[in-house]
Protein backbone atom coordinates (compact mmCIF):
# COMPACT_ATOMS: atom_id res chain seq x y z
CA UNK A 1 0.00 0.00 0.00
CA UNK A 2 1.39 3.59 -0.71
CA UNK A 3 1.78 5.68 2.29
CA UNK A 4 -0.55 8.82 2.76
CA UNK A 5 0.60 12.41 2.23
CA UNK A 6 -1.26 15.10 3.39
CA UNK A 7 -1.68 17.48 0.10
CA UNK A 8 -3.04 20.84 0.17
CA UNK A 9 -6.48 20.42 -2.56
CA UNK A 10 -7.49 23.95 -2.11
CA UNK A 11 -6.63 27.62 -0.67
CA UNK A 12 -8.39 30.83 -0.24
CA UNK A 13 -7.36 34.19 1.14
CA UNK A 14 -8.69 37.30 2.54
CA UNK A 15 -7.92 40.56 2.82
CA UNK A 16 -9.90 43.27 4.13
CA UNK A 17 -10.78 46.26 1.79
CA UNK A 18 -8.96 49.13 3.48
CA UNK A 19 -5.42 50.26 1.53
CA UNK A 20 -3.06 51.59 3.94
CA UNK A 21 -0.23 53.31 1.60
CA UNK A 22 3.20 54.30 2.52
CA UNK A 23 2.06 57.78 1.99
CA UNK A 24 -0.32 57.74 4.02
CA UNK A 25 1.89 56.48 6.77
CA UNK A 26 4.10 59.20 5.46
CA UNK A 27 1.37 61.42 7.12
CA UNK A 28 1.38 59.25 10.68
CA UNK A 29 5.04 58.59 11.34
CA UNK A 30 8.31 60.21 10.71
CA UNK A 31 9.42 57.73 7.76
CA UNK A 32 9.25 57.92 3.98
CA UNK A 33 7.90 55.46 1.23
CA UNK A 34 11.94 55.42 -0.17
CA UNK A 35 12.99 53.90 3.10
CA UNK A 36 10.06 51.37 3.38
CA UNK A 37 10.53 49.97 0.08
CA UNK A 38 13.87 49.93 0.14
CA UNK A 39 14.27 48.52 3.44
CA UNK A 40 11.32 46.26 3.16
CA UNK A 41 9.67 45.52 0.10
CA UNK A 42 6.23 46.98 1.37
CA UNK A 43 4.27 49.48 -1.00
CA UNK A 44 0.80 49.30 1.02
CA UNK A 45 -0.81 46.76 3.41
CA UNK A 46 -4.40 46.08 3.70
CA UNK A 47 -6.25 47.01 7.63
CA UNK A 48 -9.36 45.35 8.86
CA UNK A 49 -11.50 47.86 9.76
CA UNK A 50 -15.43 47.70 11.74
CA UNK A 51 -16.84 47.05 15.44
CA UNK A 52 -16.13 43.68 16.62
CA UNK A 53 -14.53 42.01 13.77
CA UNK A 54 -11.47 40.29 14.70
CA UNK A 55 -8.92 37.44 12.99
CA UNK A 56 -11.54 35.29 13.26
CA UNK A 57 -13.63 37.39 10.70
CA UNK A 58 -11.09 37.02 8.20
CA UNK A 59 -10.67 33.72 9.11
CA UNK A 60 -13.85 32.37 8.23
CA UNK A 61 -14.49 34.78 4.64
CA UNK A 62 -11.24 32.60 3.56
CA UNK A 63 -12.43 29.82 4.64
CA UNK A 64 -16.09 29.95 3.42
CA UNK A 65 -14.31 30.67 0.55
CA UNK A 66 -12.48 27.55 0.37
CA UNK A 67 -15.24 25.13 1.33
CA UNK A 68 -17.19 27.17 -1.84
CA UNK A 69 -14.71 26.97 -4.13
CA UNK A 70 -13.49 22.80 -3.31
CA UNK A 71 -17.05 22.35 -3.31
CA UNK A 72 -16.77 20.63 0.13
CA UNK A 73 -19.57 20.81 2.64
CA UNK A 74 -18.82 22.08 6.09
CA UNK A 75 -20.06 18.74 7.99
CA UNK A 76 -17.36 16.78 5.92
CA UNK A 77 -14.33 18.84 7.72
CA UNK A 78 -12.69 16.69 10.56
CA UNK A 79 -10.76 19.36 11.88
CA UNK A 80 -9.95 23.02 12.01
CA UNK A 81 -6.24 24.93 13.01
CA UNK A 82 -6.37 28.20 13.28
CA UNK A 83 -2.22 29.44 13.36
CA UNK A 84 -2.69 33.53 14.67
CA UNK A 85 -1.13 35.47 17.00
CA UNK A 86 -4.04 37.72 17.99
CA UNK A 87 -6.99 35.55 18.93
CA UNK A 88 -10.13 37.32 19.14
CA UNK A 89 -10.21 36.77 22.94
CA UNK A 90 -7.27 34.55 24.57
CA UNK A 91 -10.46 31.82 24.80
CA UNK A 92 -12.09 30.18 23.16
CA UNK A 93 -9.76 29.28 20.33
CA UNK A 94 -9.92 31.44 17.44
CA UNK A 95 -10.34 28.43 15.24
CA UNK A 96 -13.46 26.91 17.26
CA UNK A 97 -15.47 30.53 16.20
CA UNK A 98 -14.02 29.77 12.77
CA UNK A 99 -15.43 26.42 12.70
CA UNK A 100 -18.73 27.51 13.83
CA UNK A 101 -18.64 30.48 11.53
CA UNK A 102 -18.31 28.40 8.58
CA UNK A 103 -20.67 25.56 9.88
CA UNK A 104 -18.71 22.84 11.14
CA UNK A 105 -20.37 20.19 13.18
CA UNK A 106 -19.08 19.28 16.87
CA UNK A 107 -17.13 16.52 15.24
CA UNK A 108 -14.69 18.79 13.98
CA UNK A 109 -11.85 19.26 16.16
CA UNK A 110 -11.00 22.97 16.66
CA UNK A 111 -7.65 24.91 18.27
CA UNK A 112 -5.52 27.34 17.35
CA UNK A 113 -1.74 27.52 17.22
CA UNK A 114 0.87 29.82 18.29
CA UNK A 115 3.96 30.09 17.04
CA UNK A 116 4.56 34.05 16.04
CA UNK A 117 4.97 34.29 12.24
CA UNK A 118 5.75 30.80 11.60
CA UNK A 119 2.73 29.68 12.93
CA UNK A 120 0.65 28.77 9.67
CA UNK A 121 4.07 26.19 8.99
CA UNK A 122 3.72 24.78 12.34
CA UNK A 123 -0.17 24.10 12.07
CA UNK A 124 0.08 22.80 8.23
CA UNK A 125 2.77 20.03 9.46
CA UNK A 126 0.68 19.13 12.71
CA UNK A 127 -2.26 18.85 10.72
CA UNK A 128 -0.19 16.55 8.29
CA UNK A 129 0.12 13.96 10.92
CA UNK A 130 -3.40 13.88 11.36
CA UNK A 131 -3.81 13.06 7.92
CA UNK A 132 -0.63 11.00 7.55
CA UNK A 133 -1.69 8.42 10.23
CA UNK A 134 -5.31 8.01 8.45
CA UNK A 135 -6.85 9.42 11.67
CA UNK A 136 -8.70 12.72 9.44
CA UNK A 137 -9.74 12.92 5.85
CA UNK A 138 -10.06 16.37 5.31
CA UNK A 139 -8.80 19.07 7.34
CA UNK A 140 -8.80 23.16 6.98
CA UNK A 141 -5.85 24.78 8.45
CA UNK A 142 -6.16 28.45 8.49
CA UNK A 143 -3.49 31.54 9.15
CA UNK A 144 -5.26 34.46 10.71
CA UNK A 145 -4.20 37.94 12.03
CA UNK A 146 -5.82 41.31 12.39
CA UNK A 147 -1.75 42.67 13.34
CA UNK A 148 -3.69 46.26 13.21
CA UNK A 149 -5.00 45.42 16.94
CA UNK A 150 -1.77 45.24 18.76
CA UNK A 151 0.07 47.72 16.56
CA UNK A 152 1.22 51.27 18.01
CA UNK A 153 0.61 53.67 14.81
CA UNK A 154 2.97 55.94 16.05
CA UNK A 155 6.30 53.20 16.22
CA UNK A 156 7.59 54.03 12.85
CA UNK A 157 9.98 50.80 13.66
CA UNK A 158 6.51 48.48 13.43
CA UNK A 159 3.92 50.01 11.64
CA UNK A 160 5.46 49.96 8.44
CA UNK A 161 6.10 46.74 8.38
CA UNK A 162 2.58 44.96 9.74
CA UNK A 163 -1.24 44.59 7.78
CA UNK A 164 -4.22 42.72 8.34
CA UNK A 165 -5.17 39.41 5.91
CA UNK A 166 -5.96 35.42 6.15
CA UNK A 167 -5.60 32.37 4.32
CA UNK A 168 -7.03 28.95 4.33
CA UNK A 169 -5.64 25.86 2.92
CA UNK A 170 -7.72 22.12 2.12
CA UNK A 171 -5.72 19.27 3.62
CA UNK A 172 -6.67 15.58 1.86
CA UNK A 173 -5.19 12.27 1.49
CA UNK A 174 -3.25 11.90 -1.56
CA UNK A 175 -1.52 8.33 -2.37
CA UNK A 176 0.30 9.47 -5.55
CA UNK A 177 3.20 10.82 -4.11
CA UNK A 178 1.90 14.04 -3.98
CA UNK A 179 1.63 16.53 -0.17
CA UNK A 180 3.82 17.35 2.55
CA UNK A 181 7.01 15.74 1.86
CA UNK A 182 9.89 16.49 4.48
CA UNK A 183 9.79 19.43 7.59
CA UNK A 184 12.25 21.01 9.77
CA UNK A 185 10.66 22.72 12.31
CA UNK A 186 12.77 25.11 15.47
CA UNK A 187 11.92 26.97 17.90
CA UNK A 188 14.20 28.66 20.56
CA UNK A 189 12.75 31.15 23.49
CA UNK A 190 15.88 33.20 23.85
CA UNK A 191 14.74 35.09 21.49
CA UNK A 192 11.75 35.98 22.97
CA UNK A 193 13.66 38.95 24.40
CA UNK A 194 13.86 40.65 20.88
CA UNK A 195 9.95 40.59 19.58
CA UNK A 196 6.87 40.31 22.05
CA UNK A 197 3.80 41.78 23.08
CA UNK A 198 4.79 42.43 27.18
CA UNK A 199 0.90 42.48 28.63
CA UNK A 200 -2.29 41.00 28.16
CA UNK A 201 -1.40 37.68 29.35
CA UNK A 202 -1.20 35.83 33.15
CA UNK A 203 2.38 37.13 33.89
CA UNK A 204 1.47 40.95 32.97
CA UNK A 205 -2.42 41.18 32.71
CA UNK A 206 -4.06 44.42 31.39
CA UNK A 207 -4.00 47.34 33.57
CA UNK A 208 -4.41 51.12 33.36
CA UNK A 209 -0.85 51.10 33.93
CA UNK A 210 0.14 48.17 31.29
CA UNK A 211 -2.01 50.77 28.99
CA UNK A 212 -0.16 53.89 29.94
CA UNK A 213 2.70 51.92 29.04
CA UNK A 214 1.98 51.13 25.94
CA UNK A 215 2.69 46.95 26.19
CA UNK A 216 -0.37 45.76 24.46
CA UNK A 217 1.36 46.42 21.61
CA UNK A 218 4.33 44.82 19.50
CA UNK A 219 7.89 45.51 20.61
CA UNK A 220 10.68 44.43 18.01
CA UNK A 221 14.42 44.77 18.40
CA UNK A 222 14.50 45.18 14.19
CA UNK A 223 18.31 44.47 13.58
CA UNK A 224 18.04 41.54 15.60
CA UNK A 225 15.44 39.65 14.55
CA UNK A 226 16.01 40.45 11.12
CA UNK A 227 20.11 38.91 11.72
CA UNK A 228 18.07 35.88 12.88
CA UNK A 229 15.62 35.57 10.61
CA UNK A 230 18.09 35.93 7.91
CA UNK A 231 20.33 33.44 8.81
CA UNK A 232 17.82 30.92 10.25
CA UNK A 233 15.31 30.55 7.34
CA UNK A 234 18.14 30.06 4.90
CA UNK A 235 19.82 27.64 6.82
CA UNK A 236 16.80 25.37 7.82
CA UNK A 237 15.78 26.10 3.55
CA UNK A 238 19.19 24.91 2.76
CA UNK A 239 19.48 21.78 5.02
CA UNK A 240 15.63 20.59 4.38
CA UNK A 241 16.77 20.87 0.20
CA UNK A 242 19.85 19.39 0.58
CA UNK A 243 18.42 16.21 2.86
CA UNK A 244 16.09 15.66 0.29
CA UNK A 245 18.47 15.84 -2.52
CA UNK A 246 16.57 18.62 -4.56
CA UNK A 247 19.02 20.71 -7.00
CA UNK A 248 17.65 24.43 -7.39
CA UNK A 249 16.56 23.28 -10.80
CA UNK A 250 14.46 21.06 -9.51
CA UNK A 251 12.79 23.51 -7.16
CA UNK A 252 9.20 25.10 -9.11
CA UNK A 253 9.23 27.65 -6.15
CA UNK A 254 10.13 29.31 -2.71
CA UNK A 255 7.30 30.43 -0.81
CA UNK A 256 8.07 32.33 1.84
CA UNK A 257 7.06 34.23 5.07
CA UNK A 258 6.76 37.83 4.03
CA UNK A 259 8.57 39.84 6.81
CA UNK A 260 11.32 41.43 4.91
CA UNK A 261 12.35 41.62 0.99
CA UNK A 262 15.95 41.59 2.12
CA UNK A 263 15.60 38.04 4.30
CA UNK A 264 13.83 36.40 1.28
CA UNK A 265 16.36 37.54 -1.17
CA UNK A 266 18.80 35.82 1.27
CA UNK A 267 16.88 32.59 1.31
CA UNK A 268 16.50 32.52 -2.47
CA UNK A 269 20.09 33.40 -2.65
CA UNK A 270 20.91 30.63 -0.46
CA UNK A 271 18.83 28.27 -2.62
CA UNK A 272 20.69 29.32 -5.61
CA UNK A 273 16.58 30.20 -7.21
CA UNK A 274 16.73 32.61 -9.93
CA UNK A 275 14.13 35.25 -8.71
CA UNK A 276 11.46 34.20 -11.18
CA UNK A 277 11.11 30.96 -8.25
CA UNK A 278 10.31 33.65 -5.49
CA UNK A 279 6.85 34.16 -4.79
CA UNK A 280 6.56 37.63 -2.92
CA UNK A 281 3.32 39.57 -2.47
CA UNK A 282 4.81 41.84 0.66
CA UNK A 283 4.30 44.77 -1.56
CA UNK A 284 0.74 44.45 -1.09
CA UNK A 285 -0.39 42.90 2.02
CA UNK A 286 3.17 43.86 4.32
CA UNK A 287 4.00 41.11 6.94
CA UNK A 288 0.33 39.18 8.25
CA UNK A 289 1.79 37.11 10.41
CA UNK A 290 0.03 33.66 10.02
CA UNK A 291 -1.60 34.97 6.45
CA UNK A 292 1.74 35.71 4.83
CA UNK A 293 2.14 32.34 3.48
CA UNK A 294 -1.58 30.92 2.74
CA UNK A 295 -1.98 34.31 1.31
CA UNK A 296 0.81 33.77 -1.16
CA UNK A 297 -0.03 30.71 -2.05
CA UNK A 298 -3.67 31.82 -3.01
CA UNK A 299 -2.46 34.87 -4.78
CA UNK A 300 -0.04 32.34 -7.24
CA UNK A 301 -2.20 29.18 -7.29
CA UNK A 302 -2.59 29.62 -11.20
CA UNK A 303 0.69 29.58 -11.79
CA UNK A 304 1.22 25.93 -9.82
CA UNK A 305 1.17 22.52 -11.60
CA UNK A 306 0.75 19.53 -10.05
CA UNK A 307 4.05 17.49 -9.03
CA UNK A 308 6.02 21.14 -8.54
CA UNK A 309 8.38 20.89 -6.11
CA UNK A 310 7.58 24.06 -3.66
CA UNK A 311 9.66 25.02 -0.70
CA UNK A 312 7.64 26.86 2.30
CA UNK A 313 9.75 28.47 4.86
CA UNK A 314 8.99 30.56 7.57
CA UNK A 315 10.78 32.96 11.00
CA UNK A 316 9.19 34.74 13.69
CA UNK A 317 8.45 35.41 17.30
CA UNK A 318 10.20 32.66 19.94
CA UNK A 319 11.95 32.73 17.82
CA UNK A 320 10.21 30.32 15.55
CA UNK A 321 11.20 29.31 12.20
CA UNK A 322 11.33 26.32 9.91
CA UNK A 323 10.77 25.07 6.46
CA UNK A 324 8.60 22.46 4.56
CA UNK A 325 8.90 20.63 1.58
CA UNK A 326 5.78 20.09 -0.65
CA UNK A 327 4.87 18.42 -4.11
CA UNK A 328 1.93 20.23 -5.24
CA UNK A 329 -1.18 18.06 -5.83
CA UNK A 330 -3.32 19.80 -8.54
O1 LIG B 1 7.91 38.43 10.78
C1 LIG B 1 8.46 38.07 11.97
C2 LIG B 1 9.82 38.47 12.25
N1 LIG B 1 10.11 39.84 11.93
C3 LIG B 1 11.01 40.10 11.00
O2 LIG B 1 11.51 39.23 10.37
C4 LIG B 1 11.43 41.55 10.85
C5 LIG B 1 12.93 41.65 10.89
N2 LIG B 1 13.44 43.00 10.88
C6 LIG B 1 13.33 43.83 9.82
O3 LIG B 1 12.68 43.53 8.85
C7 LIG B 1 14.10 45.12 9.86
O4 LIG B 1 15.00 45.09 10.95
C8 LIG B 1 13.24 46.40 9.95
C9 LIG B 1 12.48 46.61 8.65
C10 LIG B 1 12.28 46.31 11.11
C11 LIG B 1 14.14 47.62 10.17
O5 LIG B 1 15.08 47.69 9.15
P1 LIG B 1 16.63 47.83 9.47
O6 LIG B 1 17.31 47.98 8.20
O7 LIG B 1 17.04 46.68 10.35
O8 LIG B 1 16.69 49.18 10.25
P2 LIG B 1 17.24 49.46 11.72
O9 LIG B 1 16.26 49.01 12.74
O10 LIG B 1 18.67 49.02 11.83
O11 LIG B 1 17.24 51.04 11.70
C12 LIG B 1 18.07 51.81 10.78
C13 LIG B 1 17.66 53.26 10.88
C14 LIG B 1 17.56 53.76 12.31
O12 LIG B 1 17.99 55.12 12.33
P3 LIG B 1 19.46 55.49 12.84
O13 LIG B 1 19.53 55.01 14.24
O14 LIG B 1 20.38 54.78 11.91
O15 LIG B 1 19.47 56.98 12.68
C15 LIG B 1 16.08 53.74 12.58
O16 LIG B 1 15.69 54.65 13.55
O17 LIG B 1 16.36 53.43 10.30
C16 LIG B 1 15.52 54.11 11.23
N3 LIG B 1 14.16 53.66 11.00
C17 LIG B 1 13.33 54.27 10.13
N4 LIG B 1 13.52 55.32 9.32
C18 LIG B 1 12.48 55.69 8.54
C19 LIG B 1 13.50 52.63 11.58
N5 LIG B 1 12.26 52.54 11.10
C20 LIG B 1 12.13 53.56 10.20
C21 LIG B 1 11.07 53.98 9.36
N6 LIG B 1 11.29 55.05 8.56
N7 LIG B 1 9.88 53.37 9.34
Amino acid sequence: MKPIQAAITGVQGYVPEYVLSNAELEKMVDTTDEWITSRTGIKERRLLKGEGLGASYMGIQAAKGLLEKTQTDAKEIDMLICATATPDMVFPATANLIAQGIGCTADCLSYDIMAACSGFLFALTTASKFIETGVFKKIIVVGTDKMSSIIDYTDRQTCVIFGDGAGAVLLEANTEGNGLIDHILRSDGAGSEFLYMKAGGSRYPASTQTVANKEHYVTQHGSVVFKHAVKNMADTSYELVQRNGLSADEIAYLVPHQANLRIIDATAERLGLNPNKVLINIQRYGNTTNGTIPLCLWDFESQFKKGDNLVLAAFGGGFTWGAAYLKWAY
